[in-house]
């Protein structure tokens, strides 16, 4: 079946966060995600053929890079996955130089993560032809990894709103967070956050119209999903706990205390996992950790952006 989806309004042009999105933005994204995650590969791999999209990762990645490459592939684009290290960038050339050089190649798409948190709101206006797609910026968004949790709640649930999430973890210094929370608070869940102090500030309660519980068990008992995060050691600049013992002692999620939540609850993980510290291997073998789904979706989810951005008729 081949038939036109119309763009969503808001992503016209960029997609920097999720800010924007209304529910059927949302919607229409989940629905054309599941559609190409459900197409045949060799019929429907050419709604980008000649387009060609950038990489730039300018802080390390695994599943976010190889997922926007193997979704830019499977639609039939081009692919140009930027060397940093033997790049202009060593030279000491400016990202913004970096894309408009880029752009003038022809290059259609680039999707680019950087740790500058809101860098591509003034990266975005300097491209003239070009869609910039966020990658994860610093401590501020990463839309891509909000909708693939979102599709893999609405894949066990078949629906978002009223839901009970339990967001544990590094809040304040999670771009997944971020973009997670805003999904999910547009399509009508109710979010309760939990975590220390230091890592959920009572601000935060506010900013992200949610609720906050300190103690693991009270955010478990009430939960139909347990979103989990992974310490950003890297982002803090004083230690945020004592000790990561410690904090696995009073927020780590051990298979003894996801038995506090009710037994159809299940556990998302952006990855990677501090294995240990705030998740335990027994979880991340339970049946209700969900993170080989939202690793699968990662691919479906940017494919359907991608091919949204890049316009025109999407084959599915
Ligand atoms: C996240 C990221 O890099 O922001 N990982 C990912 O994209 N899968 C989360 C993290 O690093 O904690």
């Amino acid at each position: 079946m081949t038939h036109a989806t119309p763009s969503p309004p808001a992503l016209k042009r960029h997609l920097l966060d999720l800010s924007g999105l209304s529910r059927s933005d949302l919607d229409h994204i989940f629905d054309l995600a599941q559609a190409l995650r459900d197409a045949d590969p060799l019929r429907d791999a050419s709604s980008l053929c000649g387009t060609a999209v950038a990489l730039l990762f300018y802080e390390s990645s695994t599943r976010t890079r190889v997922s926007f490459e193997l979704a830019a592939t499977r639609l039939g684009a081009h692919t140009v996955n930027l060397d940093l290290d033997t790049s202009s960038a060593r030279k000491g050339e400016s990202i913004r130089d970096t894309a408009l050089t880029l752009e003038a190649m022809g290059v259609r798409i680039l999707v680019v993560r950087h740790g500058s948190t809101g860098l591509h709101g003034w990266l975005a206006p300097a491209l003239q032809r070009a869609a910039l797609v966020n990658a994860g910026d610093g401590a501020g968004n990463h839309p891509t990894q909000g909708l693939l949790d979102c599709l893999t709640i609405r894949d066990e649930f078949g629906a978002i709103d009223g839901l009970r999430i339990a967001v544990m973890g590094d809040i304040l210094h999670s771009r997944v967070a971020r973009s997670q929370i805003t999904a999910l608070k547009t399509l009508g869940a109710k979010v309760t956050l939990c975590g220390p102090s230091s890592m959920v500030p009572e601000q935060l309660a506010e900013a992200y119209g949610a609720t906050i519980v300190r103690r693991p068990e009270d955010a478990l008992r009430n939960a139909d999903v347990i979103s989990l995060l992974r310490i950003q050691l890297e982002r803090q600049s004083q230690p945020l706990f004592p000790s990561l013992a410690e904090y696995r002692r009073l927020y780590g999620l051990s298979a003894r205390r996801l038995a506090y939540a009710p037994p159809h609850a299940i556990v998302l993980h952006p990855g990677p996992a501090n294995r240990g510290v705030e998740i335990d291997d027994e979880v991340l073998g339970d049946p209700r950790c969900k993170v080989s789904k939202q690793v699968g979706n990662g691919v479906a989810v940017r494919m359907a952006i991608l091919s949204t951005l890049a316009g025109g008729e999407r084959h599915v």
